[in-house]
């Protein structure tokens, strides 16, 4: 069985392969051509060209782009997202085993996987491909697993991924405003090199903005510099907006899924003792979901906080794309009443760390509230910073603790019982040199602290009334800021 395109794409195809057809008509210069007979000169010898290595083509429904994420279990699961070009695709799947004790690179590289699950597959939006997920479930959480994606036309190498640490402790990287190009694989290659047991993209992924080609560069660069082989968890950015209000991201990225998600583009987790919740910040407010999600916060939120309060967890992380707060030039919130919103729930519900990108600067707040130093409010940390132009930083706020402008950063965490401890490196875009450039910590909450943020979860309506927040004008009006801010983006100055 095969999976077929529309025709619309098949054409698109055939666009595409015509055009790459008709280059091989440029002749060579030294083959003469119109208007350069020689008229009558003798003509010089010419040495015959040295022709470039012939590359074999990959073969029928090799895949490619592949990127790893967790949409259930980050103990015991991992999805599989790849793709395959063609104008129809074969029934995929991922063949997964554990690394035992004692097994050779040979062994790893061939011996049997026990593990399989078929893929869901779907056309990739705009490009004449298939996007394939797959799921492997019920690992040991002690062991490595190595698996191989693909089907029985072409299966991917067997690649091996590391254990999720069960305990504690663990280490995750974070930046955002990543792109396409040399500075983006380098900071992708310096965050990959720390071996953090995810990596978090806090939104604008590729700037294609709606080239949805460039996406296939961009998850083919993922595949070479680190997520086929490492966990990589994604927010959705107002760059993704562009491709069809986020169709593409829907569709090339596996998110953890809910009622009040369906498509993942929110949703949480837990790990160690920390809940990590992911938001859209409303950047794909064209959706019809950002009531759902501000009742997802609440709700998710003031679970959580009971949570800490009892003694389950130590942490609350947030991460999305737009700042709450910023110094950087020129920039203002999304939509002021739903950063109001927001930083409303995150402040009631005790948030500890907001992770986000949006500006192409590094900033970390003091703990903060409401844009003032305030001890029980979140730390939020800037690091738009992964790989695109930089923007200009104005002199600091007082919430802030430290800025920095014009270099690559990312930052990483590393977790412990009671405690966050984070490291940021500028990333040397040539070298891949790093450099710490800022250190700090989060400390666990006091007990008082934490029972404080225990709060009656809000209706939508309470919270409505209060913000004087009509959802429908809400959503209207964040769109219509997210398309500003695209506009500006399009501004040579914004790169
Ligand atoms: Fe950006
Ligand atoms: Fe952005």
């Amino acid at each position: 069985m095969t999976h077929a395109l529309p025709p619309d794409l098949r054409r698109r195809r055939f666009l595409r392969n015509g055009a790459y057809g008709s280059s091989a008509l440029l002749l060579p210069a030294w083959l003469g051509g119109c208007g350069n007979s020689g008229g009558g000169q003798p003509v010089a010898p010419v040495e015959p060209p040295v022709l470039p290595p012939v590359t074999p083509p990959p073969p029928k429904f090799a895949p490619r782009g592949t990127h790893l994420s967790w949409t259930a279990d980050p103990l015991t699961t991992r999805t599989a997202t790849w793709f395959t070009d063609g104008e129809d695709a074969p029934v995929s799947a991922i063949e997964f085993g554990p690394v035992s004790a004692g097994m050779s690179a040979a062994d790893i590289a061939s011996a049997p996987l026990p593990g399989r699950a078929e893929a869901s597959t779907s056309a990739t939006p705009g490009v004449a491909s298939f996007t394939h997920k797959a799921s492997a479930a019920g690992l040991d959480p002690n062991l490595p697993m190595r698996y191989r994606v693909g089907s029985a036309q072409a299966w991917s190498p067997v690649r091996v991924v590391r254990p999720t640490p069960a305990g504690e402790e663990f280490r995750f990287c974070h930046f955002g405003d990543h792109g396409i190009g040399p500075s983006s694989s380098t900071v992708l290659r310096a965050a990959a090199a720390r071996q953090p047991d995810f990596l978090l993209i806090a939104g604008d992924l590729s700037y294609a903005n709606g080239d949805q080609p460039l996406w296939d560069d961009y998850v083919n660069a993922l595949e070479a510099d680190y997520a086929a082989s490492g966990i990589l968890l994604t927010a959705p950015g107002n760059h993704e907006e562009e491709d069809n209000n986020g169709a593409t991201y829907r569709n090339r990225f596996a998110c953890k899924t809910s009622t009040l998600s369906p498509d993942g583009t929110f949703y949480s987790f837990d790990l160690g003792r920390c809940h990590f919740v992911i938001s859209t910040g409303g950047c794909f407010a064209t959706d019809g979901t950002l009531a759902s999600e501000i009742a997802f916060l609440e709700t998710d939120l003031a679970q959580a906080a009971l949570r800490r309060a009892a003694g389950e967890i130590d942490f609350i992380i947030v991460s999305q794309h737009f700042t709450i707060w910023t110094d950087n030039e020129g920039r203002n919130p999304n939509n002021p009443t739903l950063v109001l919103l927001q930083e409303n729930i995150f402040v009631r519900y005790g948030v500890d760390l907001l992770a986000v990108g949006h500006d192409h600067i590094y900033q970390r707040s003091q703990p903060m509230a409401f844009g003032q130093p305030n001890p029980l409010g979140y730390v939020q940390v800037t690091a738009g910073t992964g790989g695109k132009g930089f923007y200009v930083l104005l002199p600091q706020s007082a919430w802030s603790a430290f800025g920095l402008q014009d270099s690559h950063v990312f930052t990483e965490y590393s977790i412990s019982r009671g405690a966050i401890t984070a490291v940021s490196r500028s990333v040397d875009p040539a070298t891949g040199a790093t450099a710490v450039i800022d250190e700090f910590s989060i400390p666990r909450r006091s007990l008082g602290a934490a029972n404080a943020a225990v709060q009656p979860v809000r209706s939508l309506a309470r919270l409505g009334q209060s913000f004087d927040a009509n959802y429908e004008l809400l959503a209207r009006r964040t769109r219509a800021a997210n398309r500003m801010k695209l506009a500006a983006c399009a501004q040579p100055s914004h790169v």
